[in-house]
């Protein structure tokens, strides 16, 4: 008989150094190194644990070492979730909108005493499930193929170009102070590229701004070529250089090695207006960056490239224009798409009692869209007020939600 709990733990554990947000807080922690050790570690183990759970009853010390391993598992655990409970805590403190700035000086002191105790803590675990890892050769276990809850760039959904105005709210005159500035930037130096950076969390609506300025009509005339390529957690060169490629000539391209494929790129680009809209980086390695944005420094004047983030670092390092930090929606705009997904088109009689129900949930989406989206989703077949307002008092629920919204890929 299998042992009922290692592997589902080490499995949730991996999942969850995986999830995005760990990732995201990873990056600005300066913790994403010792995180990546610590699930290479536990991958490593992971790979054998099926067999040595099955072989369980053979040996006194493989018992043993399955006991370790259970109570190391355990604390990883831990770990794992005080980092994640902390990632989670500072989103929603910049959600209720206590300002870092406020205190700049405190916050980053407190950064650098998590960073610090949270890296000696990761350390110290990677010792000690190294030490168990290395165990494991004297047992002779078997590798097996094992679900390592990888949710990086193959699971997180490809997006495209294409949005539905009509179901859009607010968003005018952010929309406009970029394509104003779109159709008035053009650089003073012919072989430079301006890079536009729209920085916010999960779900506040970058894709869905850069897909609103990507489909308007002057944008439209004004640049020759218009590229959307959602690029994701992998921000790998050659794989983004052949989807460009294949945008601009509307078929697949076989060249199969980066240096034809950048060249090819540049005398596609060579001498027009372009622009580039890259949705959904994650990456925050300087010489990717370099490699492609080299590639692109040849088209005309007012070339501009567009990056959707949730990463303010990633913002920095690719940004050349001031960088755009999102707002949210406000109030109206937020009970407009809420009503919109509850009642739905034809709302044919108003409920003065629901309404106002209504108002008080959607406060509690802070003008994040995607929580609007699903709590007003949510309430779509829910018509009586005890459900409305059982809804609205369950403040652990919406929490809840708001966390699978914040956890989603
Ligand atoms: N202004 C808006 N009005 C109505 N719906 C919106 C608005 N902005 C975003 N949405 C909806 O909210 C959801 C999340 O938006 P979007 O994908 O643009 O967020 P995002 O910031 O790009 O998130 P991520 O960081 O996960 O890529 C989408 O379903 C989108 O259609
Ligand atoms: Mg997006």
């Amino acid at each position: 008989m299998p042992h009922p709990l290692i592997s589902p733990l080490v499995s949730s554990i991996l999942k969850t150094l995986n999830s995005l947000v760990l990732k995201e807080f990873g990056i600005a922690w300066g913790l994403k190194t010792d995180l990546e050790n610590l699930g290479s570690t536990l991958s490593t183990i992971q790979a054998v644990l099926q067999d040595a759970e099955t072989k369980r009853g053979k040996g006194e010390a493989l018992k043993n070492w399955l006991r370790k391993l259970n109570d190391a598992a355990y604390d990883a655990d831990n770990l794992v979730d005080e980092f994640m409970n902390e990632a989670l805590r500072r989103r929603m403190d910049s959600e209720r909108g206590i300002n870092p700035q406020v205190s700049a000086f405190f916050s980053l002191r407190n950064r650098l005493i998590f960073r610090l105790k949270m890296g000696h803590k990761i350390k110290d675990m990677r010792d000690r499930l190294d030490a168990i890892a290395g165990e494991k050769n004297k047992f002779h276990l078997r590798e097996g193929l094992v679900e390592t809850g990888e949710v990086c760039g193959m699971q997180r959904g490809q997006t495209d170009s294409m949005v539905n105005e009509s179901e859009i709210y607010g968003r005018t005159d952010e929309k406009e102070m970029i394509i104003e500035m779109l159709l008035n930037n053009s650089s003073d130096r012919d072989d430079d590229v301006s890079v536009y950076a729209m920085c916010g969390m999960g779900g506040l609506g970058k894709t869905t701004l850069a897909q609103l300025v990507y489909n308007d009509g002057r944008v439209k005339s004004y640049f020759e070529l218009r590229i959307w390529v959602c690029v994701s957690v992998d921000f790998d060169v050659e794989r983004l250089t052949r989807a460009i490629l294949e945008s601009i000539e509307g078929r697949g391209c076989s060249i199969s090695n980066l240096d034809p494929l950048l060249r090819r790129l540049q005398e596609k680009l060579f001498g027009k207006r372009f622009l580039l809209v890259l949705d959904d980086v994650w990456n925050e390695y300087h010489e990717k960056w370099d490699r492609l944005k080299n590639a692109l420094k040849c088209g005309a004047k007012g070339c501009t490239v567009i990056v959707t983030t949730r990463i303010q670092q990633v913002a920095l390092i690719m940004a050349t224009l001031p960088i755009h930090h999102m707002a949210h929606l406000s109030e109206d705009d937020s009970w407009s798409l809420f009503k919109r997904r509850a009642f739905g088109n034809e709302r044919t009689e108003e409920n003065l009692q629901l309404d106002l129900i209504g108002k008080e949930i959607v406060k509690k989406c802070k003008g994040l869209p995607l929580a609007i989206k699903a709590l007003g989703s949510l309430m779509q077949f829910k018509r009586s007020e005890s459900e409305w307002l059982s809804v609205k008092e369950n403040e652990t629920g919406i929490c809840q939600m708001m966390e699978v919204v914040f956890y989603l890929p």
